[in-house]
């Protein structure tokens, strides 16, 4: 079968189960105000939760890094972004990366050994999934939020390690803090992708400093709360010169755009001083608002605020009812989320008002069924 008419076939099969994606056409954006196929709407979907996208004023660096870092690709920017991120991450060295995936793909495989053992959450994201799939550690999945088992060693000097994300990429829970302090005290090692915390807290720090953990090697993303574009991973001296040497994504990929690294240097600035503080309050003021507009129990622990449908088409449709009032949530469907467990997925950034928060709520009270509801706090109308 020629691979056209193999793909179509396999397209046809996706439309069947409402998995088909299509990319949204977006024009003229400024924060959360954009135009989506041209119709303007206010976007509760994006990951730039403290509106710092917009932010970053333009650099005049190189755009392109003309080859890896390890030829002659290590600029200036380079170095300056990995010894600020490393400061602020707590660690004695950090590796920039072109993005979060690129990162977990090239780092895991590199530190691992086929003596190790992996504990890994079931909700880990696919880059996380992929980069344990090339590597040569056994693995086991955790179900999700649970602890590895407290006894058992490694023969031949492997290492037991707890990979897990620490704010859920798609659920917007956190990762068990007590039992992750637990396992660093009886040795485990820790790899922690914090793409949805970093920046979040004091100082624009992440989720473990603000909960007292060290993880033996932390990932943060830069294209998240800091608003632009790329991944770190920061950890001990030696470490970091092993991923430099070793890690095949870093190894055999051009540099991150000079560009890039520089506007990170400024994102940095923007994330760690005033600009920072205040977008974090914003951000604190909005969550707290939308739990009451929600009459949730308490005040969402992260920014990813799930509204779980089960369906694939319902949420489509749901998300397409919204479109309709203005309000842009994307549907999130298998495999980024488990099969069953479709959703929107709503987001909130510190660029959003209160009567924003309030628009959609209305909306979502109107758009969805009453059983849907049930989703909008116990004592919604
Ligand atoms: C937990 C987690 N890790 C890694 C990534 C990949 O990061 P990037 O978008 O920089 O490729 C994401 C992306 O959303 C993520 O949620």
């Amino acid at each position: 079968m020629p691979l056209d008419a193999r793909l179509r076939h396999r397209l046809a099969a996706l439309d069947a189960q409402g998995l088909r994606r299509e990319l949204p056409e977006i024009t003229h954006r400024e924060g959360v105000h954009y135009r989506l196929a041209g119709k303007p709407v206010v976007g509760f979907c994006s990951n730039d939760y403290l509106g710092l996208a917009q932010s970053i004023a333009p650099v005049d660096a190189p755009s392109g890094a003309a080859s890896s870092r390890l030829v002659c690709g290590d600029l200036a920017p380079h170095r300056e972004a990995e010894r600020r991120l490393a400061r602020l991450a707590g660690h004695e060295d950090a590796v920039l990366f072109p993005s979060g995936f690129q990162l977990n793909v090239g780092v895991l495989p590199s530190i691992l050994s086929s003596e190790d053992i992996v504990f890994s959450d079931a909700l880990n994201h696919a880059s996380i999934i992929d980069g344990l799939r090339l590597g040569s550690a056994q693995r086991e999945i955790l179900p999700h939020g649970s602890a590895p088992p407290r006894d058992g060693r490694v023969g031949g000097g492997g290492l037991r390690w707890w990979v897990t994300e620490s704010v859920f990429s798609m659920d917007g829970d956190v990762a068990p803090a007590t039992a992750l302090r637990a396992a660093l005290d009886d040795g485990f090692c820790l790899y922690m992708d914090d793409a949805h915390g970093f920046g979040l807290f004091d100082g624009g720090r992440g989720w473990p400093q603000a909960h007292g953990i060290t993880p033996t090697l932390y990932v943060g993303t830069l294209s998240k709360a800091l608003g632009c574009a790329g991944a770190f991973v920061a950890g001990s001296a030696t470490a970091c010169t092993w991923i430099r040497t070793r890690a095949r994504s870093f190894v055999f990929s051009t540099g991150t755009s000079p560009r890039v690294a520089e506007s990170i240097v400024h994102g940095l600035d923007l994330l760690t001083g005033e600009v920072g503080e205040n977008a974090r309050a914003r951000l604190r003021s909005n969550l707290a608002h939308l739990a009451r507009a929600l009459r949730l129990p308490s005040t969402p622990t992260s920014p990813v605020v799930p509204i779980v449908l089960g369906d694939n088409e319902r949420s489509v449709r749901v998300a397409e009812d919204l479109l309709e009032h203005g309000w842009h949530v994307q549907a999130i469907r298998p495999p980024t989320v488990p099969v069953g467990a479709a959703r929107l997925r709503l987001t909130l950034s510190a660029a959003h008002t209160h009567a924003q928060i309030d628009g959609l709520v209305c909306a979502l009270r109107d758009v969805l069924g009453a059983s849907d509801r049930a989703f909008l706090g116990s004592t919604a109308p």
